[in-house]
């Protein structure tokens, strides 16, 4: 099935200069950006974004983080966008995260871990208006 899912380039990923090599990933295997943009998060719009995660121990750190400085962030598109993202990005753990995926490649740690994906349809479908209104997601 075609789907849209929404990744964001981490504050860490950015500031290191991996915004590119990140964005080249997912499209050589195949899926197109059908929105992109940068901003800044407050810690306050963070929380919002992570709220399924408000009673983790690790949600006051992820949201500073997370709002530390500017992230990317995009609308993929393509055929199960949804797990090919997720494989490409890695595990969650960088220590776990199969060679030559982004975490693999450019993850500090479990939270410094370089890029965000939706990890599912119901994700997904808060996660992309979170960030863009319909005008801005192109049709492709
Ligand atoms: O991003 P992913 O879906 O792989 O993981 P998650 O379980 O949804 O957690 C969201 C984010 O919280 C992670 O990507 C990490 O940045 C952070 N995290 C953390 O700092 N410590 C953990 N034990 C788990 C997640
Ligand atoms: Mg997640």
């Amino acid at each position: 099935m075609v789907e849209r899912t929404l990744s964001i380039v981490k504050p860490d990923a950015v500031k290191a200069g991996h915004t590119g090599d990140i964005i080249s990933m997912f499209e050589r295997a195949g899926l197109k950006v059908a929105a992109l943009k940068m901003l800044h998060l407050t810690p306050d719009e963070a929380k919002g974004f992570y709220i399924v995660h408000k009673e983790r121990p690790f949600y006051g750190d992820l949201t500073k983080f997370m709002s530390e400085g500017p992230i990317v962030v995009l609308v993929l598109e393509g055929e199960d966008a949804i797990k090919m993202v997720r494989d490409i990005m890695g595990a969650t753990n960088p220590k776990n995260a199969a060679p030559g995926t982004i975490r693999a490649l450019f993850a500090a740690d479990i939270e410094r871990n370089a890029v965000h994906g939706s990890d599912s349809e119901k994700s997904a479908a808060y996660e992309i208006p979170f960030f863009f209104p319909s005008i801005e997601i192109m049709g492709l």
